[in-house]
C-alpha cells in the first residue's frame, strides 16, 4: 500500500466507476427499485442519494479493474472483489449500495445492506490507509454548511437515519458508522458547533451507545440533548409517524441532565434508601464533570432535577457530590 495522494487518487477513481456501474445495476432491477419504494425513497431521491446494487454473481469491481489496468492484488485489498475458483467475483453482490464519502465529497468506501436478510446485515469497505470508520461522519460533505449555519448537529448511528433526516431538509445530520465517536469525528465537529443532539437507536443498543457517546461529547466541552422515539430509530420514526413528527423529536429533545437522571431512575427502586444511593452513586460522575468543566448552570439544573426524583434537598445533594468520599 502506498499512503501518497496518487495512491488515493487511484482508490478514488476506481471506487467512483465501480459506483457508476452499480447505480446503472441498479436502475435496471425493479425488485431492488421496490426495495427502496417500500422503505419511502421516490425515483428522484435513489438518484440524489446515489444508491446503487451489486448483483448476485457479478464481477464489476474485477472489470472495472481490467479497464483501468489496476493491478487485481489491489482491487482486492480495496475490498471490492475476491478470488473464487471460477475467477473474481464482487464482494458486495447481492446487496444495495451506499456511498460513504469524505468530507469533500469523494467516495472513499462503500456500505453494503442485504436485500435478502442475510448476514451481516452491513458490510463496509475494509480498514485501509485511505478509509477508516473512525476518520469519517456519514453525510458529514453535506452536512458541513448546514451545521454551521444551524448551530447544531444530529448524529445518528445508522446510514439510513442520518438519510432519513436529509429527506425532510435536515441537512445538519450525520451518522458514525457503527463505530464509537473518535478524536477525529470530535475534530470535525468542533469548529462548526458545540451543540449535540443525539438521535440514535431506542433499543438496549442504542441506549448504551447514547450513555457512552454523550460521556465523550460532554468531555469534551459540547451541549449534548438526547432525541426521544417510540420507534426504534429515526428511519422508522420517518416511515411510520411522518416527517412532522420526525422533526418534533428534535424540538423535543431532552437536555441531557434530563435525559441522565430519567434513565438511571428507571434502574432503581427510588422508594428505597440502598436504590436511592445506587441510584446517585451513577449519577454522582455525570456532576462532578459538570463541576470540573466548570458548567455551574448544568451542575445545579441536574442537582434540581435529582432533587425532584429523591427526597433529598439540592444542599443534601450539592453536599453527597461535592465530598470526595464515596
Ligand atoms: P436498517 O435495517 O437498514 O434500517 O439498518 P439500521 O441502520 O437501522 O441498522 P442498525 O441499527 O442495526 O445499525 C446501525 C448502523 O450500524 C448501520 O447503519 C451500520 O452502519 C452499522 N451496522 C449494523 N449492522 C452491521 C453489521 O452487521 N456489520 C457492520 N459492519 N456494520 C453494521
Ligand atoms: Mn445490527
Ligand atoms: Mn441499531
Ligand atoms: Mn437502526
Ligand atoms: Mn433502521
Amino acid at each position: 500500500f502506498s499512503s501518497s495522494q496518487s495512491g488515493k487518487d487511484e482508490y478514488v477513481e476506481y471506487l467512483f466507476r465501480v459506483h457508476t456501474e452499480y447505480r446503472n445495476c441498479l436502475r435496471k432491477n425493479s425488485e431492488v427499485v421496490q426495495y427502496f419504494f417500500d422503505r419511502g425513497f421516490n425515483d428522484r431521491e435513489i438518484e440524489e442519494y446515489e444508491f446503487g446494487y451489486c448483483p448476485g454473481g457479478s464481477k464489476i469491481a474485477y472489470e472495472v479493474a481490467s479497464k483501468l489496468s489496476l493491478k487485481f492484488s489491489k482491487a482486492i485489498r480495496y475490498g471490492l472483489m475476491r478470488k473464487v475458483e471460477s475467477g473474481y467475483v464482487d464482494t458486495f453482490e447481492n446487496r444495495i449500495i451506499i456511498p460513504i464519502k469524505d468530507d469533500f465529497g469523494r467516495i472513499v468506501a462503500f456500505g453494503g445492506r442485504t436485500v435478502s436478510n442475510r448476514e451481516p446485515k452491513y458490510l463496509n469497505s475494509p480498514e485501509t490507509p485511505y478509509f477508516s470508520k473512525r476518520s469519517v461522519l456519514f453525510m458529514f460533505d453535506k452536512a458541513k454548511k448546514a451545521i454551521k449555519g444551524v448551530d447544531f448537529v444530529v448524529v445518528t448511528e445508522g446510514y439510513f437515519d442520518a438519510i432519513a433526516f436529509h429527506r425532510i431538509g435536515v441537512t445538519n445530520a450525520v451518522a458514525t458508522l457503527g463505530t464509537s465517536l473518535s478524536e477525529i469525528h470530535l475534530m470535525k465537529l468542533k469548529p462548526l458547533t458545540k451543540n449535540i443532539i443525539l438521535c440514535f437507536d431506542s433499543d438496549d443498543a442504542g441506549k448504551r451507545a447514547t450513555m457512552s457517546t454523550l460521556k465523550i461529547f460532554l468531555e469534551n466541552d459540547f451541549d449534548v440533548a438526547i432525541a426521544q422515539f417510540k420507534e426504534k430509530d429515526p428511519d422508522e420514526v420517518l416511515r411510520k409517524s411522518g416527517a412532522d413528527m420526525l422533526k418534533d423529536t428534535l424540538k423535543k429533545a431532552l437536555p441531557f441532565e434530563e435525559y441522565i437522571v430519567e434513565f438511571y431512575s428507571k434502574q432503581f427502586e427510588l422508594s428505597t434508601t440502598s436504590g436511592t444511593e445506587r441510584f446517585l452513586m451513577q449519577l454522582r460522575p455525570w456532576t462532578r464533570l459538570m463541576l470540573s468543566l466548570k458548567k455551574i448552570e448544568r451542575y445545579e439544573n441536574l442537582l434540581r432535577i435529582i432533587s425532584s426524583k429523591t427526597r433529598l434537598s439540592t444542599a443534601q445533594l450539592s453536599e453527597y457530590f461535592k465530598s470526595k468520599a464515596i
